[in-house]
């Protein structure tokens, strides 16, 4: 088989390019990875596939033959709305080591909701010695909306640790000691019952301000929301209010509508507001290439794309 030329592409000002085009070099020895801006004309005519993080949309339309996409990451929706409607293929991330991040971050922030860290460290600042009342995690019911590659994984984690678990997705999951809902309606009868929210849901056209105030106000009192998802899935003013009620109890946000988080936000500077650097799940590199790799050389062996997403549904 001839030595493919595959290209990375990513804006100008993103720091990592000669990084992954190192690791992805070495996952894949027998092709050439090149960054976008060093093909040549002739390269550009040939491409069938591009490995992709956050591209340029007009990069990609100067690859006349290219076939499909493969995403470094797992949330697409940048690039799903830069494309618009094309027959290129977009392929994003599924990695079990991603996975398995995800669900240790939600088990660690599940845990600092649940023992009340949080309140903790607030009464440190006020030098107040008070035990709270201990609630096992069989008491605690953790909701988690998306029940994906990451929202399946966090589940088990939760479960293990002995929480009263249940998820929400499109189509009805059955996961063996997790409560499964879907659709809207049992979306508001779950919410109904839970104590910590996640959102491990795509942003989608479906569900982009779906946590609005009605829904917010279902949770029960004294519940918390982690959003290790994207921020827009959250109304950011419904959920201010809520929280400057004191209705939600405390919410931990790892992403948000701009980012980095521009100084004057709100998030900042709230007493029930835990701000993360958008660092929950990054990318392994090592793991990530490997999975490109196999993806490209089952296409280079049998002309099969991998399973891409579903350009209507937006994910
Ligand atoms: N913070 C971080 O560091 C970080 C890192 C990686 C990813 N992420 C975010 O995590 C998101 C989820 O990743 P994933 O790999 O788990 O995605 P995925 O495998 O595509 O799973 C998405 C889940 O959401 C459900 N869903 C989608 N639209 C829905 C709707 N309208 N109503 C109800 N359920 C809906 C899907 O339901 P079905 O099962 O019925 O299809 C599925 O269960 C990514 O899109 C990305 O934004 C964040």
């Amino acid at each position: 088989m001839n030595r493919m030329t595959i290209p990375f592409v990513a804006r100008a000002d993103y720091a990592r390019s000669a990084d992954w085009v190192a690791a992805l070099q070495r996952s894949m020895p027998a092709q050439r990875i090149v960054a976008f801006d060093q093909l040549s004309q002739s390269e550009k005519q040939e491409c069938t596939v591009a490995i992709v993080a956050n591209p340029d949309p007009q990069d990609l339309a100067s690859l006349p033959a290219l076939r499909w996409v493969q995403s470094v990451w797992a949330g697409v929706e940048r690039l799903v709305a830069q494309m618009g409607s094309t027959d290129i293929s977009i392929v994003r991330l599924v990695d079990p080591q991603l996975a398995a991040t995800m669900a240790e971050a939600v088990l660690a922030w599940t845990l600092f909701l649940h023992r009340d860290m949080h309140t903790y460290a607030a009464q440190q600042q006020q030098r107040q010695w008070r035990a709270l009342d201990y609630v096992r995690p069989q008491q605690r019911r953790v909701g988690i909306l998306g029940l994906g590659s990451l929202g399946e994984a966090a589940a088990a984690r939760l479960v293990a640790t002995g929480f009263h678990v249940s998820g929400w997705s499109r189509q009805r999951k059955q996961i063996t000691d997790v409560a499964c809902f879907a659709g809207a309606e049992q979306l508001d009868f779950m919410l109904a019952g839970t104590d910590i929210l996640i959102c491990l849901l795509p942003l989608t056209p479906h569900t982009e301000g779906l946590l609005d105030a009605r829904r917010l106000a279902l949770l029960p009192p004294d519940a918390s929301v982690i959003n290790f998802a994207r921020g827009q899935i959250i109304d950011d003013g419904a959920l201010r209010a809520a929280l400057d009620t004191g209705a939600l109890k405390h919410a931990v946000l790892d992403v948000f509508a701009t980012e980095p988080l521009p100084p004057e936000q709100w998030q900042w500077q709230h007493a029930r507001v835990t701000v993360l650097p958008h660092c929950t799940a990054p990318t392994d590199m090592g793991t990530a290439s490997a999975i490109v790799a196999e993806n490209i050389a089952r296409f280079l062996t049998s002309g099969t794309v991998p399973k891409s997403i579903d350009i209507e549904r937006g994910y």
